[in-house]
């Protein structure tokens, strides 16, 4: 761990090490598919026209074909009722060629988002919403773990940070991010998740200000996932402390460029933190890294079902 400093926060940089995890998962589907089997499949359901969902699946699926995951995105109008949607879910459900499903989300209003969580099985949830994974997980069960929680706690890992007993504050309290990272970071690895074994502390929008800027002072590690650009300021951090940064939310800066901005303000934040993610370059590549983690783990449960005695 860098728990000592220098003048500059050092990067923590997601990009080398998604790429790491991506070169890695390349062998192993090589070696999956190297005995007859078919490569892992993902199929993505994008439902109506928003741009940045768009531009999330087209990047989900290029790093698809990057480790040799097969993959086809459904593209399905606004309109399409909630049932429509479940149908074809289920269709997936029972396609013994489809290993991974992901529903993008927003979807749109008429639609219930948890409903389509849950549709999907279990088995082929690569996004790990739906509440059997939710409820594994929060049980340290062997369980689909969602790709960006996921992510944070992989790189946490590969960058070697201490985090038996630190101190953690979670910034966000979303069920699929913020919620998630505080389940994984307390876990204590006598079951079937990694020991993190840290002491957290969960702040959100009703935190008033001043309490979350003294949770945050206490902090070894802050993990924010609000989107509320610079919202962690350089007097809320404790020197040495490492800040992992998962807010993404794209601004115009003062010149009128367009520019992905964290929850951390940046440049100030790292004059005071050891290590700290920067935005994008950060967290972001992890993400799109463990779904093709997700995707592969789902490929090998699958077949193992259809190899096991109770096919
Ligand atoms: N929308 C924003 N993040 C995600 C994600 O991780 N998975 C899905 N399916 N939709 C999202």
């Amino acid at each position: 761990m860098k728990w000592t400093r220098s003048n500059q926060a050092e990067l923590i940089d997601g990009k080398s090490v998604a790429a790491e995890i991506r070169a890695e998962l390349k062998d192993e589907i090589v070696e999956f598919a190297s005995n007859g089997q078919r490569p892992p499949h993902l199929t993505a359901i994008l439902v109506g026209d928003d741009v940045a969902s768009h531009t999330y699946v087209k990047n989900k699926m290029q790093a698809a074909k990057d480790v040799g995951i097969t993959s086809c995105t459904k593209n399905l109008p606004a309109t399409i009722t909630e049932q429509e949607l479940l149908n074809i879910i289920n269709e997936l459900n029972n396609d013994d060629s489809v290993d991974g499903i992901l529903v993008q989300l927003p979807v749109p209003e008429h639609i219930n988002e948890r409903t389509i969580c849950n549709a999907v099985s279990y088995l082929k949830d690569v996004d790990g919403f739906n509440e059997v994974n939710m409820g594994r997980m929060c049980l340290d069960m062997e369980s689909m773990i969602p790709c960006t929680p996921l992510g944070v706690l992989e790189l946490i890992k590969r960058w070697k940070i201490d985090t038996f007993g630190k101190s953690v504050v979670v910034v966000g309290r979303s069920k699929n991010v913020g919620m998630p990272i505080a389940m994984l970071m307390h876990a204590d690895g006598k079951n079937q998740k990694s020991a993190m074994d840290a002491t957290v502390t969960i702040c959100h929008r009703y935190t008033p200000l001043k309490e979350l800027a003294k949770y945050c002072k206490l902090a070894d590690i802050i993990i924010t996932a609000t989107g509320v650009p610079s919202l962690i300021k350089a007097d809320m951090v404790k020197e040495g402390a490492c800040v992992i940064d998962v807010g993404i939310t794209r601004i115009t800066d003062e010149e009128g460029r367009a520019k992905l901005v964290g929850d951390v303000d940046f440049e100030a934040v790292r004059k005071v933190a050891s290590c700290i993610t920067p935005v994008p370059g950060g967290v972001g590549p992890m993400t799109v890294a463990m779904l093709m983690r997700n995707t592969l783990t789902a490929a090998k449960n699958l077949m193992n079902r259809q190899n096991g005695p109770n096919q």
